[in-house]
């Protein structure tokens, strides 16, 4: 096991009700600036309760933040926070809510282009403290320091983080996740799913604990959780959603082991390039992570075949080809289409995202750093 530094600061308040205990977690006397997305808490009541909740505190708010939240319209928010004297932010949504809310922490104190915090990764020294209320259990950007922006003029994606940028609190509150759609149920079932993979599916780092935390998260994703398509109004099937998704990416699982983070990397530019999920480019590209990396990856794919799909009595390879296998039959069993074909993308857009990885700077990829560009295009080849 590699050292490691683990320091979590988010409290979680988690189960029915929690929202009301809002109030109780911001200062008095504090001004609220709640951001939110295109309208699904007017809708489920979330927005209500949140208003009711800090009834006695000044709110403001900025709506509108789009899924993969955008650069040009999360900028027009920064105004608003000088103007009113903003000095705490409450995010009530998914994933890109919070991501968006995180950048607005990072860029009100930023002096110059805000960008520059994403592309050229400039640290961030300051920051508002941000709350969350989350409605759809995915990204577990709740209890993590990172966010990712995209900005539209350039059809980029781009990921940033800070231990600066953790919520002080997130509230979870299953009953918030009955009116997800099903493709968000089933995006929030796949992404993480793909970060636990991203933190187990290496190479065998001496970390037993860690190994068999990320199995029970991946047993748990494959047997459990996709009741919440089935079942979207049964409160204890959410519950375990809401807490898996949380788990898979706060940290823990990631401890002193080595990470490969390609299927994200290679999965961003999918959706820069054509608008597609977030969670369903890691169905499309995971299977073709795998395979390519087969060798360098052996010896935990077939400890995965074992311990998550059960498959014995088969040599090591066949052990991990029919891993791969399941794992692209599971996400085509949630209703994923996992082929770029059957997306309408082709050579065009692979050439592109080889051509991204290779200039202005060759960028490799995986947790040995071996996923060259080249095999970029291997691995968007194998899931045409
Ligand atoms: O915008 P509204 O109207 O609220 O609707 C949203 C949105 O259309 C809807 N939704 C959310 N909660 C709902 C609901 N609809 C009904 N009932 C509810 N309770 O769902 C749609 C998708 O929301 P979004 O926030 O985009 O989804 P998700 O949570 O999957 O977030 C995806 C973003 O997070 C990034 C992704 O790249 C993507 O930009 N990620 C962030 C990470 C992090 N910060 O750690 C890690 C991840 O790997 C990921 O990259
Ligand atoms: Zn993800």
């Amino acid at each position: 096991m590699k050292n490691f530094v683990f320091h979590n600061p988010v409290k979680i308040i988690f189960g029915k009700g929690q929202i009301a205990s809002l109030a109780g977690e911001i200062p008095k006397n504090a001004k609220i600036l709640m951001t939110y997305g295109g309208g699904s808490i007017h809708r489920n009541g979330v927005y209500n309760q949140v208003k009711d909740a800090l009834k006695n505190h000044e709110v403001y708010e900025f709506g509108g933040i789009e899924p993969n939240p955008r650069y040009e319209t999360l900028m027009k928010a920064l105004p608003l926070i000088k103007e009113k004297g903003i000095d705490f932010l409450l995010a009530v949504g998914g994933g890109s809510v919070i991501d968006g809310t995180k950048f607005l922490a990072a860029a009100s104190f930023y002096e110059g282009e805000p960008w520059d915090l994403l592309a050229r990764r400039v640290p961030v020294k300051n920051a508002l403290p941000i709350g969350v209320v989350l409605t759809l259990p995915a990204t577990g950007s709740e209890m993590n320091g990172g966010s990712v922006v995209s900005r539209e003029e350039t059809r980029e994606k781009k990921a940033f983080g800070s231990p600066l940028l953790y919520p002080r609190f997130s509230i979870l509150d299953p009953e918030v996740t009955f009116s997800l759609p099903e493709r968000q149920s089933a995006n929030g079932i796949v992404d993480a799913f793909v970060h636990t993979t991203e933190q187990y599916l290496t190479y065998p780092a001496q970390a037993p604990m860690q190994d068999r935390m990320a199995e029970a998260i991946l047993l748990n994703l494959i047997h459990e959780c996709p009741k919440v398509l089935t079942h979207p109004n049964d409160y204890d099937v959410r519950a375990n959603m809401m807490w898996t998704a949380t788990m898979a990416l706060n940290g823990l699982i990631g401890v002193g082991v080595p990470q490969d983070w390609a299927t994200h990397m290679i999965g961003h530019e999918l959706t820069a390039l054509h608008g597609l999920d977030h969670g369903l480019t890691l169905a499309i590209v995971l299977p073709g992570v795998l395979w390519v990396m087969l060798d360098e990856k052996m010896e935990k794919l077939v400890q995965y075949g074992q311990r998550v799909w059960n498959i014995n009595g088969l040599s090591d390879k066949e052990t991990a080809l029919q891993a791969i296998e399941k794992t692209d039959n599971f996400f085509r069993s949630l209703g994923m289409k996992t082929r770029l074909s059957e997306h309408g993308i082709g050579e065009d857009t692979i050439r592109e995202i080889v051509r991204r990885f290779t200039e202005p700077v060759k960028v490799n990829l995986g947790e040995r750093g071996s996923i060259t560009p080249e095999k970029v295009g291997e691995i968007l080849r194998n899931r045409l």
